[in-house]
């Protein structure tokens, strides 16, 4: 069979939860993961470790998914994916492969490519959606789920902060992550975090850094997965010691992100990381209000920017 391009998917990495806003904010960002699919006799992945290029891989599991809920057959893809996003969790690695899969069963769906449904069908995959949410739609997003369909609203984002994000070269599962979390809260904890989620969201809007500061302090997640992450201490140390503005797990770790209020701050944090363990992934990332791309082979361009919502 030809190898004819259908259409290629671009989707931003992202980090879920920023710090307070457990399971609904997430921010997108200026790192991108790209996949091509192709028409092909059988099943073939390509740019990706070869654990993943079986049947399991998460684009194709995503795709045959997808195809399910709506109703239509997979027929069979070369996938090529070309990504930059580090396995090692919290960067929105997985939520780019979900994505990518749901964007190739819509395309080829009646209905075609459809923001609100890739997010619906994206977070019936992925479990929770604050990292598909800012992925679809670029930016910093809140989200809920309400029966059935996700609600995403946007939130704005001052210029100026700068978000050292860094991957150490060990992974933390996310079940493991949210096996790790008591099941219930006390009150106080739930109005500790209320208070804090809307001031983090005021903070990055409005570049407060001393809100910021002030307020993104987790007390919902952070103080039970830190333990699975074995450099956090020293790296939240590093990071206060070159004044950043917050410091956080991303997503379910074991990435972690430090939120500076300059590039100098973001600079400086990067050099006492270094100093922790010099095998980490390292990079200074800026939001980004460029959500999912989709190119056709007839040139057509799909993007969800932060106007379209
Ligand atoms: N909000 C989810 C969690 C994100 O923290 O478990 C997982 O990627």
């Amino acid at each position: 069979m030809q190898d004819d391009v259908i259409f290629s998917v671009s989707v931003p990495a992202t980090s879920a939860n920023v710090g307070v806003g457990y399971d609904c904010l997430g921010l997108a960002f200026n790192l991108r993961a790209h996949f091509t699919f192709k028409e092909a006799d059988e099943l073939e992945i390509d740019g990706c470790p070869s654990r993943f290029q079986n049947d399991d891989n998460l684009v194709w599991q995503a795709y045959c998914t997808a195809c399910d809920k709506l109703g239509d057959e997979p027929t069979p893809k070369h996938i090529t994916i070309d990504s930059p996003i580090p396995f090692s969790g919290g960067l929105g690695s997985s939520s780019t492969c979900v994505i990518a899969g749901v964007a190739c069963a819509l395309q080829e769906s009646h209905s075609g490519w459809d923001p609100e449904r890739a997010l619906d069908l994206a977070c019936r995959i992925e479990g929770h959606p604050d990292n598909v949410a800012p992925a679809i739609y670029g930016g910093l997003t809140s989200s809920f789920v309400e029966g059935g369909h996700t609600v995403c609203s946007r939130i704005k984002i001052a210029c100026g902060f700068s978000f050292v994000a860094i991957a150490p070269p060990y992974s933390v599962q996310t079940e493991d992550a949210r096996l790790a979390m008591p099941s219930e809260v006390p009150v106080e904890t739930a109005v500790w975090q209320m208070g804090r989620v809307v001031a983090v969201t005021n903070a990055l809007a409005t570049g407060n850094a001393g809100l910021l500061s002030t307020a993104c302090v987790d007390k919902l997640h952070e103080p039970y997965r830190k333990k699975l992450i074995p450099d956090y201490d020293a790296l939240r140390e590093a990071a206060r010691m070159a004044r950043a503005s917050a410091f956080v797990i991303s997503g379910s770790g074991a990435a972690m992100i430090a939120i500076c209020e300059s590039p100098i701050v973001a600079q400086a944090v990067m050099n006492n990381a270094r100093d922790v363990r010099d095998d980490l992934w390292i990079q200074i990332l800026e939001p980004s209000l460029a959500g999912t791309s989709i190119t056709c082979d007839d040139n057509t361009i799909h993007h969800n920017t932060f106007d379209e919502i």
